[in-house]
């Protein structure tokens, strides 16, 4: 399994060296959130376009209005840039994944802990380059799984979609193995990876990787 640690539960008063303790990750996940989708506030570019990073990374945006923020973060690099199902209608889902690969960017799709599958249509499987299935309500990190995600990934599969799955919440070393016999290809780890200390998380990192 691929593993991407969330930013999240990291030490925001030394971000630097705590991006240079997950350097073997497979790429990195930050997590901005706007306070109106979700109900807390993270950080944005002015943080993070001044940050190192030692592998690939992606955003996950948690924010009404998908749209205002493309410009952005497609200018400070991100590989995959991730917005909410819950946030856009189809067309508007369909013309933003159109604006971000014309950037050269991957676009991502995000379903929600409360959220069906189904709320992904047929056209928005077949344009999106990731789906980023949540297992936990989208918000904080340290959030207790939600077994029922395992399904979900399992249905996208078997309706064909054939890009990436991404898993984020509430994901530990307990639950892995079942996301990656699922059809899962790469989990967000927060806080069963940020909260070890910084000397043992190359080692943790190689046990996602090995599940
Ligand atoms: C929650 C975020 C997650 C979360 C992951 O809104 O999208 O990335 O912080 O943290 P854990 O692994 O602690 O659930
Ligand atoms: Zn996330």
């Amino acid at each position: 399994m691929k593993i991407s640690p969330s930013i999240l539960d990291a030490n925001f008063g030394a971000l630097q060296s705590d991006l240079e303790s997950i350097k073997m990750a497979d790429r990195i996940h930050l997590d901005v959130m706007d306070g109106q989708y979700v109900p807390n506030l993270s950080f944005g570019p002015p943080v993070l376009k001044n940050l190192e990073y030692p592998v690939e990374y992606e955003v996950h945006l948690m924010a009404n209005n998908p749209e205002r923020f493309i410009d952005l973060f497609c200018d400070m690099g991100v590989m995959t840039f991730t917005f909410h199902i819950e946030t856009v209608d189809e067309a508007k889902a369909l013309e933003l994944f159109k604006e971000i690969k014309s950037r050269g960017v991957k676009a991502g799709i995000c379903i929600d802990g409360a959220t069906s599958p189904e709320a992904l249509s047929s056209k928005i499987l077949a344009e999106a380059d990731q789906i980023l299935v949540m297992s936990v309500q989208a918000g904080f990190g340290g959030q207790r799984f939600m077994t029922e995600s395992v399904n979900k990934i399992k249905s996208l599969r078997a309706r064909g979609f054939a890009g990436e799955i991404e898993v984020d919440g509430g994901v530990n070393l307990d639950n892995v193995k079942s996301l990656a016999d699922a059809g899962a290809d790469i989990v967000v780890v927060g806080s069963a990876l940020m909260r070890q200390a910084t000397e043992v998380r190359g080692e943790v990192i190689k046990l996602f990787q090995q599940a």
